[in-house]
């Protein structure tokens, strides 16, 4: 027997004091829930201190009696018979709303005191408030609600990744533009996403501190990958998320780029467009000008020469170069010719005709045969015939010159491909001709157009055949361009309006 212990107990009634000092409403109650015990937070918690508590029933204290089928007092689903039942803490939840109408929260613990046979003597009820836990939860949860619609309804793509790259968020207009689903999200690393090292490169930026603030990269040009491998052009901006200073995630803002890109390339075609225009139309009227004053001493070069030719006769021996002269003379009325021509001087004279027509009689009509020896001709033409109301001498002059061009341009050999095709809907005809030759370089593009502008040699071109085709195309309401050009060849595309034909019986067939 232990005898020699001193003692420590000051004489004072610690389980009293212990009960008293707890900081949550408590109270001790019997299995058949009579309460035989009440600490002071308890009575201050129901407001009235001098209130008869002990020997009455949590039921009547609680609920006033009225036990009913309401949970918790249902008898299947108290809380207290369950902690008896189970003999361990219990807990439950209940709400209810404060004298100013605000929702509150009690959390209300059981647990038991077990007797020498491990039967449940006593339980013990504790009462907590957590209105103040549950109405900060409720406000973060409300603001991640709202977080996250706007981050589903941004028209930017966002995303995340963690630390292994796996994606951990991305919204609606994410999976529009990557072409993934959020469900697949699990299955993909945010390396997936961007063509091959660029992933690491973004990574070595943010955490570059050279590159700006570390962490955070500026507004950056980038291209990234689809779900079918299609690069898009985008606008991006990315961050690292850090937890405690440890990066735990990285997320990125995308915007499509190909949109805009597109609107600037039809602006700079639309300036292009005018500018060149511009420049046409003063050159036209220059041209027109000198055209005019050039034709009338050449018809007469051209009649008095050949009065002089038949004077002189076949025999004299300047007849030879009465002949240079004459022939010369008349390449400069070609010239006049063309020069008109362009600055639109001459009407163009309409008819209906089908484009393929045209096609057969434009290379019909290339006399200089040994230009085709070593170039494939394929055609391209639409089934339906494409009707269309044109000058077509001039469109003919047109072909021949845009073939010529395709055939100089591949004297070493290659392909000619001419096409013609339809858009319905705009009711438009498109004429293309191909070629594998050497292209035009970059810097002689805006001057293809200009008259006199080539890059043949003396005697070989005049530098008049796009020019007059330009004129030629707009006088007939339509449109040269050069659709692609580079080392793998050029393409010159033709518009014209579609004639309908629905209506109509007679109209011209040429070839
Ligand atoms: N298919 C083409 N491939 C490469 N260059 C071309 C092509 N078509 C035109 N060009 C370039 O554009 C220039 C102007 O062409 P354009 O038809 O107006 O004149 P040209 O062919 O030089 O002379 P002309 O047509 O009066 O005989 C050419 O000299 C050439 O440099
Ligand atoms: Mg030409």
């Amino acid at each position: 027997m232990i005898t020699n212990i001193p003692d420590y107990t000051d004489k004072i009634d610690w389980r009293t004091r212990v009960f008293d000092s707890l900081s949550y409403p408590t109270l001790i109650l019997r299995p058949d829930r009579t309460i035989i015990a009440a600490n002071l937070k308890f009575y201050e918690r129901i407001g009235s201190p001098g209130e008869r508590i002990l020997g009455r029933t949590c039921k009547e204290i609680f609920f006033g009696g009225k036990c009913g089928n309401e949970i918790p007092c249902d008898g299947v689903k108290c809380t207290l018979d369950r902690c008896i039942r189970e003999k361990n803490a219990q807990s439950v939840i209940l709400t209810d709303v404060d004298q100013n109408g605000n929702k509150t929260w009690e959390e209300r613990v059981f647990s038991p005191i077990l007797g020498d046979e491990g039967e449940v003597s006593y339980v013990i009820e504790s009462l907590r408030d957590i209105t103040k836990v549950k109405t900060l939860e409720k406000q973060y949860s409300d603001v991640r609600q709202l977080i996250d619609k706007v981050v589903q309804s941004s028209v930017s793509a966002i995303m995340a990744a963690d630390r292994k790259g796996e994606i951990i968020l991305m919204n609606k207009a994410a999976e529009d533009l990557f072409d993934y689903s959020v469900q697949d999200a699990n299955k993909i690393n945010i390396e997936d996403f961007y063509p091959p090292g660029v992933a690491r490169e973004i990574m070595g930026k943010l955490r570059d501190a050279g590159s700006g603030e570390v962490g955070k990269l500026p507004i950056t040009k980038a291209k990234i990958v689809t779900r079918k491998g299609k690069e898009i052009p985008v606008e991006m901006t990315a961050a690292i998320i850090y937890e405690e200073g440890r990066e735990t995630a990285t997320a990125a803002i995308f915007n499509d780029l190909r949109e805009k890109q597109a609107v600037q390339k039809k602006l700079e075609e639309a300036e292009m467009q005018l500018f060149q225009s511009e420049k046409l139309a003063s050159l036209g009227r220059f041209a027109a000008g000198v055209a005019h004053e050039i034709n009338n001493p050449l018809t007469s070069i051209l009649l008095y020469g050949t009065l002089m030719q038949e004077k002189l006769g076949e025999s004299h021996p300047l007849e030879e170069n009465i002949k240079f002269i004459l022939e010369d003379t008349e390449r400069c009325r070609d010239i006049v010719k063309n020069l008109l021509a362009y600055s639109r001087q001459t009407r163009p004279t309409k008819e209906i005709f089908y484009l393929n027509d045209l096609v057969a009689e434009g290379l019909r009509l290339i006399r200089d045969k040994k230009l085709f020896m070593h170039v494939d001709v394929v055609k391209r033409l639409e089934e339906h015939e494409i009707a269309v109301n044109a000058d077509k001498n001039q469109l003919c002059q047109v072909l021949i010159n845009l073939i010529t061009n395709s055939l100089d341009a591949m004297n070493a050999g290659g392909t000619l491909t001419l096409q013609t095709y339809r858009d319905t809907e705009k009711k438009k005809a498109f004429l293309e001709v191909s070629d594998t030759g050497n292209g035009i370089p970059k810097e002689n593009l805006a001057k293809v157009f200009d008259p006199f502008f080539t890059t043949k040699e003396l005697g070989k071109g005049t530098g008049l055949g796009l020019s007059m085709a330009y004129g030629i195309l707009k006088e007939n309401h339509g449109r040269i361009s050069i659709k692609n050009t580079g080392s793998e060849g050029t393409t010159v595309l033709l518009e014209l309006p579609e004639e309908d034909l629905s209506g109509k019986s007679h109209f011209v067939s040429i070839g």
